[in-house]
């Protein structure tokens, strides 16, 4: 059993408000922000003309669908500093996405920007059981990635001990967690798969480290990916949401009490989910694209970010605050084989029921002739013999057509033969050639 989490004395009064108050709270922040959007970017007082709307016919939280919505093109659009709503002068950190193609996109904050990032990543490491005093093992990379500064800033508001090791050299973070005994790490949840692999290889017993939590995101992964690292490490794993064009880590996180999805901090963050392909409203409770829109940001306000995630909204348990379900994955990470979409998340769930092999896998997409292919190369487990974990594969084959519904190819690979990550986890490598 993980070691119970102490009580929480550190709640913000927002955090046991009632939904009523939220909601008021909520409507006079969002019509700040959209005036705010409005008066001082170019870019958002076009598209509202376009629209034929003005920051005055917001008088309710249901007018917020009549706004455009943003993309990460028109961020690109922008670059880098176009999107700022604060002369420069007064954006005192900027943070960039890598972008696999193109420009990245560059996001902005004030001093009370930072503030309030530092304040909702606080609130999210009590709502995953980090107290103050507590030692945080910070393993998200620093630099213009978001994850690293971000959970920084969050663990010394909240009073933390905070370790800053970025991401990479795996041994020397084996090292720092025994000598330092952390109780929390911060980390992407593939990485923290290689940290442990790391402190086996070391001949040390993971279920024998000082961690107690661990607060894992910035990429998916599954109830099922849950249970095994809870298993192997004998802490609590929670999940933490976030993206740079909103604010970085910190828009929604999960509480180690319910472990149930993540409450979205909807005080500054306001969720709505989309269809897809209509970008029409959707109830809460239905599957679509999570957008939202930032209620309280000075440098940049976002209105109606189309995040490209794919979620549902529940209602409130251990806070107010509605909850977002796991992330399945993101729209562009959909594959379509044969007509059937596929997520690398709902691999993971199969792979994680088979013994012989690890959860280390990747999609590699082909194709021959006209036919996309899917291969799923996933390394043998180092106590399974080459036989079993042929069966193993076997059997995930098996799985994949019986669950998903589609044939794929499944090759099992080395102990350590596959691409490891010390951040975000590449899960799909797509050989297509470019269709002529
Ligand atoms: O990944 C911010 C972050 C850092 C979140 C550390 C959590 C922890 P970006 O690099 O802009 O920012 O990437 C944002 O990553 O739109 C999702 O597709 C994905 N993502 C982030 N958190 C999760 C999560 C950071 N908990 C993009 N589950 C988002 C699934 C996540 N996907």
């Amino acid at each position: 059993m993980p070691a119970s989490i102490p009580p929480d004395h550190g709640l913000e009064p927002i955090e046991s408000a009632s939904v009523d108050e939220l909601r008021a709270l909520q409507l006079r922040r969002l019509q700040w922000s959209v005036r705010h959007a409005y008066e001082n970017v170019e870019h958002y007082r076009k598209a509202f003309e376009a629209a034929e709307v003005h920051p005055d016919d917001i008088t309710d939280l249901a007018d917020l669908a009549r706004l455009p919505f943003t993309s990460k093109a028109t961020l690109r659009e922008n670059y880098p500093f176009g999107m700022f709503a604060v002369p420069r002068e007064q954006v005192v950190r900027v943070h960039a996405s890598s972008g696999t193609t193109g420009r990245p996109t560059v996001v902005g904050y004030t001093r009370n920007d930072l503030d309030l990032w530092a304040t909702v990543v606080a609130r999210s490491i009590r709502a995953a059981g980090g107290r103050p005093g507590d030692i945080l093992h910070n393993a998200y990379g620093y630099g213009l990635f978001t994850g690293g500064l971000g959970a920084h800033g969050g663990a010394e508001k909240l009073g933390c001990t905070v370790v800053p090791v970025s991401g990479g050299m795996t041994e020397r973070q084996v090292q720092l967690i025994a000598d330092f005994r952390p109780d929390l790490i911060m980390v992407t949840p593939s990485y923290m798969l290689n940290i442990i692999d790391e402190m086996e290889r070391q001949g040390l017993d993971p279920r024998a480290s000082s961690l107690r939590v661990g607060i894992f995101g910035a990429e998916p992964w599954t109830n099922e990916m849950r249970v095994a690292m809870e298993q192997r490490l004998d802490m609590h794993a929670v999940d933490i949401y976030g993206l740079s064009e909103i604010i970085g880590p910190g828009v929604a996180q999960e509480c180690v009490e319910t472990k149930d999805g993540l409450h979205v901090w909807e005080d500054h963050f306001y969720p709505e989910i989309i269809d897809p392909v209509t970008g029409e409203v959707l109830p809460d409770g239905e599957e679509g694209e999570l957008v939202l829109t930032s209620l309280t940001k000075e440098a940049m306000p976002v209105i109606r970010y189309r995040t490209r995630d794919l979620t549902r909204l529940l209602p409130g348990t251990a806070r107010p605050m509605r909850r977002i379900e796991k992330i399945t994955g993101r729209t562009d990470d959909m594959i379509i084989l044969r007509g059937v979409n596929l997520f690398p998340t709902q691999i993971e769930e199969l792979v994680l029921q088979v013994p012989a092999l690890t959860p280390h896998f990747q999609c590699v997409l082909t194709r021959a002739g006209n036919m996309d292919e899917l291969t799923v190369t996933i390394e043998r487990a180092e106590h399974a013999t080459s036989a079993e974990a042929a069966a193993a594969a076997d059997h995930v084959r098996q799985l994949v057509k019986r669950t998903i519904g589609v044939t794929v190819d499944v090759e099992v690979k080395e102990p350590f033969e596959i691409e490891r990550s010390v951040g975000k986890m590449r899960r799909i490598v797509d050989r297509r050639p470019p269709r002529s």
